[in-house]
Order: structure tokens, then sequence, then C-alpha cells
């Protein structure tokens, strides 16, 4: 049976999957959202600026972990959908503080204000594939009842956030619901995650940095059929249930390099390979079926179909990448690598 609720509260949707998410819901559902993003180096608000004046949707700029803020917005909305986070392995790399403060801090802090407002829910929780860490070739996929062990700071302060989330189902009998899923790619994802970075980088002809042997290998699946993956589990997902979402396609870093390439029409000779990232997983892919059946979703956006449109995205938005490279990003790019994007 559909849940019934009808007000969101929507965190990080000035981010790459958010945005692509408020967009399905302002298509497709007459739910009020509140958008509350803290417009991180991530967060442009520019992804939704023509929904600005939309009757069912409201931006607020702030952090998840401002706990005044959110209890005031947990007293308007009934449900919440927690996008929100930083979301790069190579950054938390380099410091995992941001991502304590707002993946684990931050989660906690909606939890508490969800309970203490009385929200009937649900509370839906973003979560990633990469909380389980890294498969071996001839492994099974990851199912949802598998061990948690994340490898990198991001997937520890993942990890950390679903844990807190089922602490706060099982203690407190909160409506949480959990959605794990794959590398997601299409419009609108920050040019520092590998496809809009191997895109944007052919189309300066930059050369295209692929970590160690370009042998590891992600589930890729477009965004939005994760988008409706979410929301599949917001309205029929059960509490503490977990679900996990995927691409049911498995590909090396260098065989979508080599796609990307090809779409472009650029040379193989782009390629540069360059030192591994520290404790770079292997290999992700997951089991979907426990989603197949409870919520009746599947991914449908073949990677041929759904790389065509992002790569037609990026070429007909260059202004909105242009402007990110020349701002904020190049800085801490340049700040934190050492040289430029
Ligand atoms: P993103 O980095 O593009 O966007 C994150 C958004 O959150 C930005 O708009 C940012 O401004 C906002 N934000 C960051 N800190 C905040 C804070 N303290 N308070 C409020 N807003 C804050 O990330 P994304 O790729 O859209 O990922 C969204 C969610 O999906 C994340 O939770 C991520 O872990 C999860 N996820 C991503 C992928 C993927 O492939 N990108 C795959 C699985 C799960
Ligand atoms: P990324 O998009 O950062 O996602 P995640 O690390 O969360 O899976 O990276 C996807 C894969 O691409 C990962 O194996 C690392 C690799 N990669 C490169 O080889 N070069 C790059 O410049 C980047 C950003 C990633």
């Amino acid at each position: 049976m559909k849940k019934q609720f009808k007000k969101l509260l929507v965190t990080g949707g000035c981010g790459f999957i958010g945005t692509n998410f408020i967009r399905l819901l302002l298509k497709e559902r007459q739910y009020e959202i509140i958008n509350l993003d803290a417009l991180t180096y991530a967060g442009n608000l520019e992804n939704l600026s023509d929904l600005e004046d939309h009757p069912l949707y409201t931006f607020v700029k702030g952090r998840i972990e401002d706990e005044e803020l959110i209890s005031s917005l947990m007293k308007e909305v009934d449900a919440v959908v927690n996008f929100a986070a930083e979301s790069h392995v190579d950054r938390s790399i380099k410091s995992a503080h941001p991502f304590i403060i707002t993946n684990v801090l931050g989660t906690q802090v909606l939890l508490d204000c969800f309970r203490k407002a009385g929200c009937k829910g649900p509370f839906l929780h973003v979560s990633t594939d990469e909380v389980y860490g890294s498969l071996k070739e001839d492994d099974p996929p990851f199912r949802e009842d598998d061990h948690l062990l994340p490898n990198s700071p991001y997937s520890a302060s993942k990890a950390s956030s679903d844990l807190l989330c089922r602490a706060a189902w099982k203690t407190f009998g909160l409506p949480v619901v959990i959605t794990r899923c794959s590398n997601n790619y299409g419009p609108y994802q920050f040019p520092e995650k590998l496809i809009p970075l191997m895109i944007i980088n052919c189309l300066q002809g930059r050369r295209l940095p692929i970590y160690g042997d370009g042998l590891n290998i992600r589930d890729w699946i477009f965004v939005d059929d994760h988008c409706r993956g979410v929301l599949a589990a917001l309205e029929h997902g059960k509490a503490g249930g977990i679900y996990n979402l995927g691409g049911n396609c498995e590909l090396t870093n260098l065989q979508v390099v080599e796609t990307i390439l090809t779409l472009l029409n650029k040379p193989r000779e782009l390629i540069e390979f360059v030192d591994d990232r520290p404790g770079h997983d292997r290999r992700y892919a997951m089991d979907i079926s426990l989603a197949q059946k409870e919520l009746s979703w599947s991914p449908d956006v073949d990677f041929e179909t759904g790389m065509e449109r992002t790569v037609k995205w990026y070429l007909e938005n260059q202004n909105w990448w242009q402007r990110i490279l020349s701002g904020q990003y190049q800085t801490y790019y340049r700040d934190h690598y050492g040289k430029d994007l």
C-alpha cells in the first residue's frame, strides 16, 4: 500500500542526485518540497533555478547539523529524504573531518529532530554500495545482509550514518528506510567524479587520469533510475527496510573512459595512467532482487543510452561546467592537488 504523506524535507537537493530527484518529484507527484542545502562546493542553486517559483517548491539554505534550523523545519513536514552528504572519496582521503560533521553528525541531528517533532515519516536515508567494502572478481554481488566493511573515510562515514538510522528505528521505532545505490552518472554531476571529469577533460583536449591499472569495476546506474528507486522506497519501502539499488552494469574504469572517447570521437592517447587511489576498492556490484520484489523497481536505462544522454547534456550545458571550473572548484582543486583540473 502506498504511504500517505504530503510535505517532504529533501536535504542536499542542490547536488547531483538531489537535483534530479526534485525534478522527478515535481514532474510526477504533488508533494510539497522543502529543499534544504548548505550550498557547499558541490551544491549549485542554478541547478533548480527554473523551478524557483514552482508553487510546491521552497529552498532553504542551511546545514543538516544545525539543530535549531532542523527542528523548526521538521515541524512543517511529514517525511524526509536525506541526500545531503560530503560525497567524494578522494576528498575524504585528504580530510575526513567534513565527512564526519555532515554525514555522521548531520544524519543524527536529522533523526533526533524528526523524532522530537513527531513526524510520521518515512525517513528515507540515501546510502551507497561502498559501505559493503570491496568485492573480488568471483564474489557474488553485495546483498543487504552482508557485513559493512567500508574502506575509505567517505564510506566509513556513510556506514556510520546507516547504523545510526538503524539504531533510531530499533530504539525509537522511527520509520526509517535505507537505500544503498551503486555509482550514478547523468546530468548535473559535479566534475570531480569519473564520468563528468572525463567528458569535460575530453572536450578541453586534456589528459584523462586513470588511477592504477584502470581495471577497478563499478556498477553504473543512470541517475533517473536511482531517483525512481528512492521514490519507490519512500512510497513503498517497509520501516527498517534496506534496499540495494544498482544498474546491473559492471564495467572497468577503462571501459567507461573508452566509451566516452568513442562518443566524443577523441584519441585513446588522451588516457594517462596515474598513481592509484590509496585503499582503492577493486569492485562493486549489487544484488537488487529485494528492491525488484518488494518495490517493483528495476533500472530502465541501459549504459549506452544513458551515456549518450549524459554526453549530450555536458555538450549542451558548457556554461554550467565552465562556471564551475572557473570558480570555487578550480581553487579547491589547485589547493588540494597542487595542480589545475
Ligand atoms: P553531491 O556531492 O553532488 O551533493 C551533495 C549535496 O549536499 C550538495 O548540494 C551539498 O551542498 C549538500 N550538502 C553537503 N553538506 C551539507 C550539509 N551539512 N547540510 C546540507 N547540505 C549539505 O552528492 P550526490 O552525488 O548528489 O550524492 C547524494 C547522496 O547520494 C549522498 O548521500 C551520497 O552519499 C549518495 N550516493 C551517491 C552516489 C553517487 O554515485 N553519486 C551513489 C550512491 C549514493
Ligand atoms: P568516483 O567517480 O570518484 O566514484 P567512487 O570512487 O565513489 O566509485 O570514481 C569512480 C572510479 O573511477 C573509481 O574506481 C576511481 C576511478 N577514478 C579514476 O580512475 N580517475 C579519476 O580521475 C577519478 C575521479 C576516478
